[in-house]
């Protein structure tokens, strides 16, 4: 298992007395102490890694510094964070920072935020560490290939009092749909995954490798950040009798619970934090199992115990992160807004579309009509718009500092991880149950059918991206603007 992380050699740090009011305009820290100013370079090019066992072959992939993640950024809450983003791929990309809350020109979305970087150009991200928390960082041009490709990272801001644990492990999981000589399959965008539930491989890797196992220690506390990385998989993964404890989702820390019905769910760009205390007999073995997928389980990995223990049983250390900066919805006083998505295989505008030319051979067939669909006007709605194009006036104008609630339906026969940019939201209920953890994400997964209420202070002015973090649904259709002003 191996992770890249940048090494002191390869980013300087400035220290830089800032006053508060400099560092962190809008969304205060309640402490305002000397931060620091964290440079960083990251390149986006070709490369080769070795996804799959030797056997088989190494793959070309896109990395950032050449590495599936890319390195791991870490920083403490409160830093300044500079990136220089060198582009050394063929075609143009941006650099998305997924669930920080950076001012609308950082956020990295082409033609929205910012112009798009161009071949052999740089651009240089700036922003400041707000919340703690896990992240990620990836591409938001073509997504679906730059992505899928392995442009992605983890970016970790730690807490100025973190939980206390023997050890701390990132797994970055990402999904890849492999040919027989271990080269990522080229049918990027083909009408199935558009319709049905994106680009979905034959390959998990995890830190960008079919991971075998992972050492652990009876008695030890790990802290896991999961972070999924996968254009389309979801994950639901069984920790067997390890008794995981959730603590943060998408970075914002919650209620310390287990996760419901035994399974940590992670729908794509969804991050986890959870507390494993390794329960196990020394020289034992657990399965890390995923059970998202009726009917296609399959092993992620094992944690293989060593042979001597760390500590007879688990220590009771307290499990709860201090709360980030976020301003709580005031929802006496909140505008609402209905939210619909639609379409897709089996949703209603598909198949009346093709009952209505259905066997109309001149028209090209079925696959013809998909196809028609896809480059005109998409097959994903989000309340009755499919956006297909570069230019997207807001799908909802919010003013600035008001609460927003938004009741979302998932109307469609599939999931859906839907990601705001720019804010935090309390997710509040599901199919009109409240939640009882203190939800605060950034991507919510929506099961087929399902009723999501979330709410937000408007507190970050911009355009900002709504939208289906299934790229390939992304893609074709399932994204709007929601306008803070
Ligand atoms: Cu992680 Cu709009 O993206
Ligand atoms: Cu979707």
């Amino acid at each position: 298992m191996y992770l890249p992380t940048l090494t002191r050699r390869t980013f300087l740090t400035r220290t830089a007395a800032f006053s508060a009011g400099a560092v962190l305009p809008v969304l205060g820290l309640r402490n305002a102490q000397a931060a620091s100013i964290r440079e960083f370079r990251l390149k986006a090019s070709p490369g080769r890694t070795q996804l799959v066992p030797d056997t088989y072959g190494n793959t070309p992939v896109w990395a950032y510094n050449g590495t599936v993640p890319g390195p791991a950024i870490r920083v403490r809450q409160g830093d300044r964070i500079h990136v220089v983003i060198d582009n050394g791929l063929e075609e143009e990309t941006t650099v998305h920072w997924h669930g920080v809350r950076t001012p609308n020109a950082m956020d990295g979305v082409p033609h929205l935020t910012q112009t798009p970087i161009a071949p052999g150009e740089t651009f240089t991200y700036e922003f400041d560490a707000v919340d703690a928390g896990t992240y990620w960082y990836h591409p938001h041009l073509n997504s679906t290939v730059q992505v899928g490709r392995g442009l992605y990272g983890p970016l970790i801001i730690e807490e100025s009092e973190p939980v206390r644990v023997d050890r701390e492990l990132i797994w970055v999981l990402d999904d890849w749909r492999l040919t027989g000589d271990a080269a990522i399959s080229d049918d990027f965008g083909n009408p199935h995954d558009l319709m049905h539930n994106g680009r979905i491989g034959n390959t998990v890797t995890v830190n960008g490798r079919v991971p075998e196992s992972i050492a652990v220690r009876a008695g030890e506390r790990i802290r896991l950040r999961l972070i999924n990385a996968a254009n389309a998989r979801i994950f639901g993964l069984d920790f067997a009798n390890l008794e995981p404890v959730v603590i943060a989702l998408d970075g914002q820390p919650v209620t310390p619970h287990a996760p419901a019905n035994g399974l940590v769910t992670l729908g794509p760009a969804m991050r986890v934090d959870l507390i494993l205390d390794m329960t196990g007999r020394p020289g034992s073995r657990v399965s890390v199992v995923d059970r998202f997928y009726k009917g296609q389980e399959y092993r992620l990995v094992d944690l293989a115990y060593a042979e001597a223990a760390l500590r007879k049983a688990a220590p009771d250390w307290p499990l709860e992160l201090q709360d980030n900066p976020l301003a709580e919805p005031d929802l006496g006083d909140a505008i609402r807004h209905e939210v619909t998505f639609n379409g897709g295989m089996m949703g209603q505008m598909i198949m009346a579309e093709m009952g209505g030319s259905m066997g109309n051979e001149a028209s090209g067939g079925m696959m013809g009509n998909m196809m028609n669909m896809m480059h005109g006007r998409g097959i994903w709605f989000i309340n009755g718009k499919a956006a297909t194009g570069h230019v997207m006036d807001p799908l909802l104008t919010v003013p600035r500092d008001s609460t927003c609630v938004l009741a979302m339906t998932n109307a469609t026969a599939w999931h859906h991880p839907i990601h705001l940019h720019g804010h935090s939201f309390r997710v509040l209920s599901r199919n009109g149950l409240p939640t009882t953890h203190r939800e605060w994400q950034d991507t919510v997964l929506m099961a087929p059918r399902e009723k999501v209420e979330i709410a937000f202070v408007a507190d970050n002015p911009g355009d900002w991206m709504f939208h289906c973090h299934i790229l390939e649904h992304q893609a074709a259709g399932m994204m709007g603007v929601i306008r803070v002003s």
